[in-house]
Formats: structure tokens, sequence, C-alpha cells
């Protein structure tokens, strides 16, 4: 079997976006996978209720599988969880079975964040800071 490359270097900062944010230690290239959003598997019955304390608190933890199921990387999480959301994003999500792996967009130079659009289904609350003068919500 091939082995699979390996994943390139990325560090956790503080981002202009908000918090910590995820930054490229390396040059990264377009398609390339980036890290899974780790978290604990939970069945989407059970995640409105987690889903609406963390909101509660400002934050979104809480990432949609599929119709049955949902991670909380407040729970096991990993770095990615720190990974920012855009309206023009650099990464975009995969889900593989029940895995989710977050990819280049487009190819990604060192020390640039990275971000995707968390398209999120129930209500926007949050305004966006993805960039000065965003009207969105997420
Ligand atoms: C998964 S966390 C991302 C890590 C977060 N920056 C931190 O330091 O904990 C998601 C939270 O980050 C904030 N966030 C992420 N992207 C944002 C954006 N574009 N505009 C405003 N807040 C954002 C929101 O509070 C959201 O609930
Ligand atoms: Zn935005």
């Amino acid at each position: 079997m091939k082995p699979e490359p390996a994943l390139p270097r990325i560090v956790r900062r503080r981002s202009r976006v908000h918090g910590y944010g995820v930054f490229a230690a390396e040059r990264i290239r377009k398609d390339a996978r980036i890290i899974d959003y780790a978290g604990e598997l939970i069945p989407n019955d059970a995640s409105e209720a987690r889903e609406e304390r963390y909101l509660a608190e400002g934050c979104i933890w809480v990432f949609r599988v599929n119709r049955a199921w949902s991670r909380d990387a407040n729970v096991g999480g990993n770095i990615a969880r720190f990974i920012n959301h855009s309206c023009a994003p650099n990464c975009w999500f995969e889900v593989v079975d029940k895995t989710i792996w977050i990819r280049a967009r487009r190819d990604i130079r060192r020390g640039e964040e990275l971000t995707y659009d968390y398209s999120i289904d129930g209500e926007r609350t949050i305004p966006c800071r993805c960039r000065p003068g965003c009207r969105n919500k997420i």
C-alpha cells in the first residue's frame, strides 16, 4: 500500500479574525489534506443542547458530519478547532465516512491564516470579522 503523504506543518497563534487561529508553517499545495477536525462523535439529536450551551458563550465547536452525526471539538478536539471562519476561505472540508478533512482550496503561503466557510445551518448570530467591512453573520 502507498504510504499516506505527511500532513503539512501548522501552528496556533493569535489571529486578527478572532482569538486564536491556525497558520501554515510551510507552503501548502492546493487540495492537500491539512488536518482532520477531531472531536467526540455524537448523534445529532444530542448535539443541539451542546451547541446552544457553547453558543451562549459565543463559541461554535460542533461540526455537523452528516444527517446523523456531529463532532464536538470541545471534547477530544485537536488544533483544527482553532481554525476561524472566512467568507472567502483558503480551505474547504471534505467528509470521508465520519472523518472531516480540512483541505487547501488553493496554494497557501507559509504564514497565512487557514480559514474555511463554517456553512452554518441554524441561526447565525455572530458578526463575521473575516475582513474589514464584512456584513455577514456566522
Ligand atoms: C472553532 S472556534 C475558532 C477558534 C477561536 N478563534 C478561538 O480562539 O477559540 C469558533 C469561534 O471563533 C470565532 N470566530 C471564528 N471565525 C470568526 C469570524 N470570521 N468572525 C468572528 N468570529 C469568528 C467565533 O466566536 C466562533 O464561535
Ligand atoms: Zn465574513
